[in-house]
Parts: C-alpha cells; structure tokens; sequence
C-alpha cells in the first residue's frame, strides 16, 4: 500500500506533482478561462454582489486560507479576512448577505471548521468549501464545492492535502477574477500559464530530495528550529515550522521576518538552523528586505538555510547552505518551497526514529472542538 515507501507521509509528498496536476484537470477551457462547474450552487451575480471574503479553516489548511487571502486581494481586490475556525467563531464576526465564506479542509471534517462555516450561513453568508473528502460534513453543508483530487490522504501530518489546496485557492482567486472583471488580465495570463507547469516544478523540488535528506541529518541534534518569511512566504514558514513540531516533536518556529527586530532575533543563539525563503527576482523591494533579515540572523551566529530562486547569486555570503527553487510568481511560490520543508520533516522524525504516519497526540480528523 506504501508503494515501497517507509511512510504514506513519503509517498505523499512524492504525489504532490499528480496530486496538483488532477486537481487543476478539467478547470480550464481551450481559451485558458476557467470553467468551475462546482461553482453551481453560487451564480456569478452572487460573486459579483460579495463585498467582503472570510477565509476560516484550520491548521495547515489555515496556513493554504493565508496565501489565499494575498492572491484573492491582489486579483480581485475584493477585502479578504483569513482566521483560525475556533476563533473566528466565537468572537462575533460581522457577516452578512454580502460575504462570501470560504472553508478549506482536506477532511471536510473538522469541528471547528464546521461550527465557523455554521455560523457564517445563519448570518446570511454563502459559503464556498475547498475540501478533498467527497460528501464530507463540511461539502455537504455549503453551497459549492471546489474539490482538490489529492486521493486519500492517509499521513497525520498534511502534505498532498497543502499544496492541492494551494491549488485550489489559486484557481478560486483566478475564478472571482475572471467573473469580476480582471484588473491584471496581463498578470493573470501568465500564472494561469505558469500553474499548468507547477506539477514538473514540485518534481523538480522532489529529485532534489538528497540534498535536504542530508540536511535533516546534519540537523538530527539540533533543538530549536527557525523558519522565516514575508508575503506568501510567510505561511510557508508557519507550514514548514508545524510539520516539524507535528512529526519530529522539534521545538520550531514560524515568523513573518519583518517581525524578527520586534522580538524573536532575541532567541537566536550560535549555530541555530534558520530557514529562510527568498522572494523570487521581480519582487525585488521584498527580496531586498529579506536578504536583509538573514545578514541580521547571520550576523548573530545563526545557520542560515536559504530558499532562493535559482539564478539567485545575491545571497551567497550569508547562506550556510543554499535550496534552489525553480522560478515562479511570488504568489505561486509556496507551491515549490513548501516541499523541501516536508522532506526535511519527513527524513528528520525518520532519522529521530518517531512513528511519522501517527504521531503522538495527533489525530488526522479533529472533530471534536
Ligand atoms: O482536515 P482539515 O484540513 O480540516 O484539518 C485541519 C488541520 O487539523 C490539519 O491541517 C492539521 O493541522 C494537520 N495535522 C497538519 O499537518
């Protein structure tokens, strides 16, 4: 059933090309617009008439809600609130008619997840649910559904799940484009293009897997773990920073890197692994400012591991070791600088000789609140 992998976490991470390719399958027409049939139960009049998104799901499904909001604003600059299910809840939100809630949960299980979609549709909000269970609870009870087509995901600790939610939350962004009217049609060419080639470009990400086999071994007594971003590289700190806390039981961070000087630079210590993703050529104003947060780790003893973009040479200088990405859209980024980051957590807990398909206290559905 593991198709010789030691783990379905493994084999799941090496799905992620198919697993992101089924699931943008289908959704284009011959002139590159999307056609999303499960969009049914929400007209486009409805899109049209929403003046405010929320966002609600939960752990790494929340980190995948976090990198919507930047695509969804940015495309459709429509307002776009992204929060964890159990606060969103219980802290009265203002939603009405003219809010559009999206949930996003590979289980279509979750009972915080539930209860915010729940609420939302008593104040009058439609709700949109990006979920990989057909029928589940949480499909069931909106009124349409973008479904990832990961296949079962079997790993406690999310990966397949993650990036095909990515996926969907990209293709959900182009769609209220595309319905709204596009204020960067040039933009959008160009990453619908681009989406088309993600799933070669995680593989390239997974040939790469050695060399981050052999991080996570010259990483193996390392105690405190550091993951920094800014924009979408953001929640790929957070996702990469819970992996490591879920499977291998690490003490690991996530922080936005503009946030470092308010704080966390306190904790860094000599020889601390800091990871670090770069923004891709083109953003350069925000590539300049995190290449300015690693020469602030660096300068304080810290083992940088960089994430950049290969053709990349700026950063040589202050990077211990380097990852190369295939280049992409900012936006499009996590796709790619997530893998690492799983395979790491992966070969890690392996290494550290935890059970990496069941950790301890975890339980793939959480459905109790
Ligand atoms: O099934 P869901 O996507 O609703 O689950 C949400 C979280 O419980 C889930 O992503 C959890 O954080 C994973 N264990 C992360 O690897």
């Amino acid at each position: 059933e593991k198709a010789g992998f030691d783990w379905f976490m493994r084999k799941e991470i090496f799905e992620q090309p198919k697993a992101v390719a089924d699931t943008l399958l289908g959704r284009f027409n011959s002139k590159g617009e999307l056609v999303l049939d499960e969009m049914r139960g929400i007209s486009p009049e409805d899109l049209r008439r929403i003046n405010k998104i929320v966002i609600v799901a939960c752990g790494t499904a929340y980190y995948a809600g976090m990198v919507a909001k930047y695509a969804i604003e940015h495309w459709t600059r429509v307002p776009c609130e992204v929060e964890v299910a159990s606060e969103f809840r219980y802290r009265d939100p203002i939603i009405d008619p003219q809010t559009l809630c999206v949930t996003i949960s590979q289980s279509g299980e979750t009972a915080d997840t539930l209860m915010a979609i729940r609420h939302a549709r008593i104040q009058g909000a439609k709700i949109i649910a990006i979920c990989n269970t057909n029928g589940a609870t949480i499909p069931r009870e909106s009124d349409a559904v973008i479904y990832t087509h990961a296949g079962p995901e079997i790993g406690v600790a999310s990966t397949k799940g993650f990036l095909t939610q990515l996926a969907a939350c990209y293709l959900l962004g182009l769609y209220l484009a595309q319905v709204r009217g596009m204020k960067y049609a040039d933009e959008i060419r160009v990453i619908t293009d681009e989406l088309a080639h993600t799933p070669q470009m995680i593989q390239q990400m997974l040939d790469g897997a050695d060399e981050i086999y052999q991080l996570a071994h010259d990483l193996a007594s390392a105690e405190d773990f550091i993951f920094l971003g800014r924009h979408v590289g953001y929640p790929v700190a957070l996702e990469g920073a819970l992996k490591l806390k879920e499977i291998a039981y690490q003490h690991a961070e996530g922080f936005a890197a503009g946030e470092l000087k308010h704080g966390p630079i306190a904790i860094i210590e000599p020889g601390m692994p800091v990871f670090v993703v770069v923004p891709p050529a083109g953003r350069d104003q925000l590539r300049d400012k995190v290449l300015s947060n690693i020469k602030e780790v660096k300068a304080r003893g810290a083992h940088t591991i960089v994430l950049a973009e290969n053709g990349d040479d700026g950063i040589e200088a202050d990077a211990d070791l380097i990852i190369r990405l295939p280049h992409t859209s900012t936006l499009l980024q996590p796709l790619v600088a997530t893998v690492p980051l799983q395979l790491l957590a992966c070969e890690l807990a392996t290494e550290l000789g935890h059970d990496v398909d069941q950790p301890r206290n975890l339980a793939k559905s959480v459905t109790v609140e």
